[in-house]
């Protein structure tokens, strides 16, 4: 049995920050942990300019710990506003205020937090989208359908199924270079799609903790675990595991940690939103060792990201140890908003054990 597992420092490609108190907190928990992240821009107001965007980064620099290495890698709100003039300042080289935009991020229209900024269709944004192609910049795609062509929400647990089958394939055929990525994936479809159609560099998918380990029977009565995409099927669950211990290049780790106070996450509706920042390495460590495939571990965790961001590998280590813990305790901001986790022995499906922790952590 395993009982240490040392691999090359990770990389999260999917991290909610916020901003003021909130980032703060927040900041120091990820930087603790991951190498780098790939950091989320639906923000009040959204991050839709490089300005902005060199603004946030350092909003974000001041909040991680003296000394410590950590990277957040910025990215773009794909509204109405953003242009094609901004995407070629974003990849300008040398970068525009030193901050180098890696990617932009669609969400559809009303879908989850913040979204009001997205278009209600994505192909709508084709300029934008000619030009990302041209120049390589990818597109991280919240991958669910809200609305249907006659205007009506559709049923939350089908959005993803419904842009699989409907948008996806329009999209990788108007713009068949383009680079993609399947955030969150939550559904048996969308991994087959996949895995079927994946290529490193090209098309790939992040997957979260809590898609790995939850499922929709556990995940509904419970405000902690309300996310978009929402907690689907034990079977899509499943199939998910089945995905990520298949060890392929184009699949790898986003956490989607997404802070929120306590008081819009237990109100009702509660926030759409699981802050995972302090567990989720050790999460993803159980699930593969659950799976056997804890061999696949470092390149789900820290190199099939970096490559498809066209980044080289982390040279520094992190190393795990198999052993229980709990977790009973809110991250409190310097306000003292307090901030649940995903794995809260109280607030999950209960009496949640870690199987695996960080020694130095
Ligand atoms: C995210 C948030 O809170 O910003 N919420 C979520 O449920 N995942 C937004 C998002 O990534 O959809
Ligand atoms: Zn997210």
């Amino acid at each position: 049995m395993t009982d240490t597992i040392t691999i090359k420092k990770s990389f999260d490609a999917h991290v909610h920050f916020r901003q003021g108190a909130m980032l703060k907190a927040v900041v120091p928990l990820t930087a603790a942990k991951w190498s780098r992240a790939i950091v989320m821009p639906n923000t009040e107001p959204p991050i839709e300019t490089v300005e902005t965007a060199v603004t946030y980064k350092k909003e974000i620099f001041a909040a991680v710990p003296k000394g410590n290495p950590f990277e957040p890698l910025m990215t773009l709100y794909l509204t109405k506003n953003l242009s094609p003039a901004e995407i070629e300042k974003g990849m300008a080289d040398p970068p525009a205020g030193g901050c180098k935009i890696h990617a932009v991020k669609s969400y559809p229209y009303g879908a989850t937090t913040n979204s009001q900024w997205g278009y209600r269709s994505i192909l709508e944004a084709k300029d934008v989208l000619k030009k990302m192609e041209e120049l390589g910049m990818p597109l991280l795609l919240h991958g669910e359908v809200h609305v249907n062509k006659s205007g009506e929400e559709v049923d939350p647990y089908e959005g993803e199924q419904l842009f699989i089958q409907d948008v996806l394939p329009r999209l990788l055929d108007k713009f068949p270079k383009l680079k993609i990525s399947l955030e969150h994936l939550s559904s048996k479809i969308a991994a087959e799609f996949i895995e079927r159609n994946g290529k490193a560099g090209q098309l790939v998918a992040t997957i979260t903790p809590h898609h790995l380990l939850y499922s929709r029977e556990e995940a509904a009565p419970k405000p902690l675990l309300r996310c978009k995409p929402l907690i689907k099927t034990r079977a899509d669950r499943e199939r998910i595991r089945a995905l990520v211990q298949r060890g392929l290049p184009f699949v790898f780790a986003g956490t989607d940690s997404a802070p929120h106070p306590e008081s819009k996450k237990f109100s009702s509706p509660g926030a759409y939103g699981v802050f995972s920042a302090p567990t989720a390495l050790e999460l993803y460590a159980q699930v593969f060792d659950e799976l056997a495939a804890l061999d696949k571990l470092e390149n789900f965790l820290s190199v099939n990201g970096p490559r498809f961001y066209g980044l080289t590998g982390c040279e520094e280590t992190i190393t795990l140890e198999k052993k229980d813990w709990q977790i009973e305790e809110p991250v409190v901001t310097e306000e003292g908003v307090r901030v649940w986790l995903l794995g809260d022995r109280q607030h999950g499906v209960g009496n949640e054990t870690l199987r695996w922790q960080i020694p130095s952590a």
